[in-house]
């Protein structure tokens, strides 16, 4: 698929299979597409008047024209604005409405002058990529070849607009492969190969840390969860040093269990189908890194992905087994399903000691409660810095990935006392699951270090019955990438400020 941008001269001049355009709500499409309702010779308006058009988020409504230039309208639902959602609704719910139709294989998007912003037309590309978006290992893609907008005149800079929209759109399709991958397609044994691929041409080293290397510098929990498969685990490490040795450097961790069976205490009704999705964290700290050295951004960032399978073997750990983290904790495996944060425990804090980092966010599908928590509407996330929490949510917001705040209050610490170790890894059962899955992980955070956590159990994959935003299509969701890879995106910014 290829992203363009240019002008509308003439309609019957457009070489696009169908041509979709915003409708406000409470705005006559008079005023607002002037030029389509002319060239539809006033239907808009009459559609309008009738009640047939609303501009309703996530609408659209087709008009076939019969004439030359696209055969096809589509008139779009943005709600009340252009900004955020109403940008997404028109990229994505045109892409998913011209995918419906066989014949159509490109799309131009019209936004006119008074609607026209470099962060429109951003916004509108990106969504409209993540919306082409079809995972698919046999039968046939219906997706589109080319997506275009066109503006009545130019705005500085746009090419440079469509260029970043690619490379997001690259990342989000990166990240969400790899989340949609068969187990046996990627996992611990194959992925660096997969990722050197991926990775190849960019300046990222990219490398693994052995099960021997993994022992000698004592992260235990990745090696024990890794245990029972015969598949062995692996910690995945993509540096991309963008801004310079004197900069900071900000550090992203993502749960890799490339196939989570629960272990000895085997998931029984819970998602096991779905577990090849549990390796969402890596995949999506994984697309962010690649976006930033795609994009170029002046800013230092590793990423950490344990790649594990979670299995039951001969040599599997058992509940009652006591792991020595890599920060010396000793952990209690209470459950073997709750593995997600025993891997998350030493990659944190291996990649604290190791790269002094100005802060850590980490991704994980961690726990069935995020789901319960919120459903598939938002990310439950925590941390230990409430402005930087506020600031993951705010820019999660701003992209169409919304994010809800948990309390890690000191009290739930409780819950994880060991009779025997340090901590145990489950708390009570049906107790703030999630909020004990982020307490867990807030003992391999230095103090003094800026972390946040992102809960993405609930939001990494669709749910069959559930309507999503039309940007996340089918299987992986790819949610959480966007919200990263602004956030590198202003830390570069800052870095070029000062
Ligand atoms: N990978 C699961 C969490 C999960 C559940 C992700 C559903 C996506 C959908 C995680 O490893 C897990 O099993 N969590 C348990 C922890 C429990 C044993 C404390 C959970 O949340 O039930
Ligand atoms: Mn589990
Ligand atoms: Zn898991």
């Amino acid at each position: 698929m290829s992203l363009r941008v240019g002008t509308l001269t003439e309609f019957k001049e457009i070489r696009a299979d169908a041509l979709a355009f915003p409708v406000i709500k409470g705005e006559r499409p008079g005023k607002v597409v002037p030029r389509v309702d002319q060239y539809l010779a006033g239907i808009l308006e009459s559609m309008y008047s009738a009640g047939f058009i609303t501009g309703e988020l996530w609408t659209h409504v087709p008009i076939y024209t019969g004439k030359g230039g696209p055969r096809v309208f589509f008139a779009v639902g943005v709600g009340e604005s252009l900004k955020g959602a109403g940008a997404r609704s028109l990229g994505s719910t045109a892409v998913v409405a011209a995918r419906q139709v066989e014949t159509v294989n490109s799309l131009a998007i019209y936004l006119p002058d008074s609607v026209a912003s470099r962060e429109a037309v951003r916004e509108v590309l990106i969504s409209a990529s993540q919306a082409n978006y079809e995972y698919r290992l046999g039968g046939k893609k219906r997706v589109l070849k080319e997506i275009t907008v066109l503006l009545d005149n130019t705005l500085d800079g746009v090419e440079g607009i469509v260029r970043e929209a690619e490379v997001i759109a690259e990342a989000l399709k990166l990240g969400r492969d790899i989340a949609n991958a068969p187990p046996d397609a990627f996992n611990p044994d194959t992925a660096l190969t997969k990722l050197a691929e991926a990775f190849s041409g960019l300046n990222v080293s990219i490398r693994e840390l052995s099960v021997k290397e993994l022992r000698d510098l004592g992260l235990n929990a990745v090696i024990a969860v890794g245990r029972g498969s015969v598949r062995r685990p692996r910690l995945v490490i993509i540096e991309y040093m963008g801004a310079g040795p004197d900069a900071p450097t900000y550090l992203l961790v993502g749960k890799g269990v490339c196939f989570d069976s629960g272990g000895v205490n085997t998931k029984v009704g819970g998602f096991i189908d779905k577990m090849k999705f549990d390796k969402t964290g890596a995949a999506i700290v994984i697309a962010a890194v690649y976006a930033a050295a795609k994009l170029g951004l002046k800013v230092n960032v590793v990423a950490l992905a344990p790649l594990v399978e979670n299995m039951y073997d001969g040599a599997a750990i058992k509940p009652g087994d006591v792991i020595k983290t890599y920060k010396g904790i000793t952990v209690e495996v209470a459950n073997t399903d709750a593995e997600g944060r025993l891997i998350l425990a030493d990659a944190i804090a291996y990649g604290i000691s190791k790269y002094d980092p100005a802060e850590v966010i980490d991704v994980a599908t961690l726990t069935g409660g995020a789901l319960r928590a919120l459903g598939h509407v938002a990310a439950p996330v925590m941390g230990n810095d409430d402005g930087f929490v506020n600031e993951i949510i705010e820019i999660g917001e701003s992209v169409g990935e919304r994010m809800w705040p948990l309390p890690l209050w000191r009290e739930y610490r409780e819950y994880l006392k060991s009779e025997v170790a340090d901590i145990k890894n489950i708390g009570p059962s049906g107790y703030a699951s999630t909020i004990v899955g982020g307490t867990f992980l807030s003992y391999f955070v230095e103090d003094g270090v800026k972390w946040v956590h992102i809960d993405v159990a609930g939001v990494a994959f669709t749910l069959n019955g559930v309507k999503y935003p039309p940007y996340f299509s089918k299987g992986a969701t790819g949610y959480g990438i966007r919200t990263l890879i602004e956030y590198l995106i202003r830390r570069s910014a800052r870095a070029s400020r000062f």
